[in-house]
């Protein structure tokens, strides 16, 4: 039968039964029927906007049997059934008689017999023997349990039984149920007619609506919801955590190169051409073009680098090795951000040769860095990095404390930990760990460290400038937020459209 079959049938006989009783209660109607208290109140819902019943409501407590509950009902109050036992197989010890009837059963029967002398036990022999001859007649336990289930309202018991039952025994559970008086309405005796739900102009012009019913207006019904479009869920935090950011000041830098050189990438930054991480097992190396065109547009720049690499300078000793202009020109997809923060650090300094004025700046991007990585339930070979530098007068590490800390807490994360980590570009650099709030793990969630001088003093910026730094993940929030184990799930093409619809917008604490 199709549902609409089975509704209307459901229908009519509520009506049916409503007309015998005069009224009856929403959950007894549900029981009479045989089907889901639930369902049955929506038919109600249905018949009550036509006026064809009315309702009022009730809050009922109701008694329902705990597991115990139901395991005296089936087989029997628990001492009676270890006196069957005992009767049936003689003496038992007690991990017997628990194989026999379960921990719970055993526990609690041992007690009751135990309280009614009616058994006995030999803790040295671990024996437990039966001291009567005759079993009780009458089970009341489980009688009591068979009315408690046939008629669970609790206003037909004394109280004391109630407690009784609840408290000592622990056989049954108070429940409070919401359900409906239901009564004929004004328009019971219409039956099942059919209403118009709307008034048109037809209905108007011939005065046709005086013969017609119209069904009452239901406030309380929701809108159809609206289809609209929706950030995907790693988009959803990214904006505002970019909120975050810009209402603090800092200014957005641009992040739309992918393929960077490895210049801007590593030497720039200090890192030797011989650091591991350079090598193709941790990059990507592009084929065509395979090399940048740095030196041609940055020459001066481009040999100070070598120069620190080769030499040192500023105090430095370098790294004391040939230094390869074709190394540094080799086309690469950006491992980090960093390479963006090199690029507008140079412009700063360029600036400040220009002008002669250095102003202070907050700088801040979050965009995809590409890694020669083996993919697990954590790790894509490409993800989102949140990167950001300020760049002032005579700050340092505790600023960087303090900037950290405060972005993490916005992020609703107050439980982190800073540890030593090491950067070829920063000194001293932390690695930052927040605690997981379900499983209480401590997961790195980003690097940070305050620039070397040897990245700095090269661009030209003044000696007296510090840059604090860092590099978050964007994807490790976004999962501790949305409960996410695998980051297929939020980023990739096995993303659930269904999520990316419900994004949720509450991701910064207030
Ligand atoms: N580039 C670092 C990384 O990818 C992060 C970082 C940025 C560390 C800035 C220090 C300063 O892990």
């Amino acid at each position: 039968m199709d549902s609409k079959n089975t509704y209307e049938k459901e229908k009519n006989l509520i009506l049916e039964i409503l007309k015998q009783k005069g009224e009856i209660n929403s959950q007894n109607l549900a029981d009479e029927l045989k089907i889901d208290h639930q369902h049955t109140i929506g038919i109600i819902n249905a018949l009550e906007i036509k006026e064809i019943v009315k309702t009022e409501s009730k809050e009922k407590s109701c008694i329902i049997l705990t597991d115990a509950g139901k395991n005296c009902l089936n087989k029997g109050a628990p001492d009676i059934q270890i006196f069957k036992e005992l009767k049936e197989k003689g003496d038992l010890s007690k991990s017997e008689l628990s194989t026999k009837l379960g921990k719970n059963v055993l526990s609690h029967g041992f007690n009751l017999a135990m309280k009614s002398k009616s058994i006995s036990y030999d803790k040295k022999t671990d024996k437990i023997s039966l001291k009567i001859t005759q079993l009780p007649l009458k089970d009341e336990l489980q009688e009591t349990m068979k009315k408690f289930f046939e008629s669970p309202d609790i206003d037909k018991y004394e109280p004391k039984l109630i407690k009784e039952y609840s408290k000592i025994y622990k056989f049954i559970k108070i429940n409070q149920i919401k359900s409906f008086i239901v009564k004929p309405g004004p328009n019971f005796e219409l039956g099942n007619i059919k209403m118009k739900n709307e008034l048109t102009t037809d209905l108007l012009v011939n005065n046709e609506y005086e013969k017609e019913k119209f069904s009452k207006y239901n406030y309380n019904a929701l809108g159809k919801q609206v289809k609209n479009g929706a950030l995907h869920r790693l988009l959803s935090v990214r904006s505002q955590i970019r909120e975050i950011f810009l209402e603090q000041g800092f200014e957005e830098m641009p992040t739309n190169n992918f393929v960077e050189s490895s210049f801007w990438n590593f030497d720039a930054l200090f890192q030797p051409q011989q650091h591991p991480s350079r090598e193709a097992h941790d990059t990507f190396f592009l084929s065509n073009p395979k090399m940048a065109n740095t030196e041609k547009f940055y020459p001066e720049y481009f040999n100070k680098v070598k120069d620190i690499h080769e030499k040192g300078g500023f105090g430095s000793e370098g790294w004391k090795y040939k230094w390869s202009a074709d190394e540094a020109e080799k086309n690469i997809l950006r491992t980090h951000t960093t390479a963006v923060s090199s690029r507008v650090l140079y412009k700063l300094a360029e600036n400040y040769k220009k002008t002669g004025i250095f102003v202070p700046k907050k700088y801040f991007s979050i965009d995809r860095v590409f890694r020669n990585e083996s993919l697990d339930n954590t790790h894509l070979a490409e993800f989102h990095q949140i990167e950001g530098f300020i760049a002032d007068y005579d700050i340092g590490l505790s600023h960087l404390l303090g900037t950290v800390e405060q972005y993490f807490k916005r992020l609703g994360l107050d439980k982190f930990r800073f540890k030593p980590a090491y950067n070829p570009y920063t000194e001293p650099s932390m690695e930052i760990f927040a605690r997981h709030p379900n499983n209480k793990k401590w997961i790195e969630i980003g690097n940070s460290g305050v620039f070397r001088p040897e990245m700095l003093l090269p661009m030209g910026l003044p000696s007296n400038v510090n840059v604090i730094a860092w590099g978050f993940s964007l994807e490790r929030p976004a999962m501790l937020h949305y409960h996410l184990n695998n980051i297929r799930d939020l980023f990739g093409h096995e993303v659930n459209i269904k999520h990316t619809q419900e994004a949720s917008m509450y991701y910064i604490k207030e």
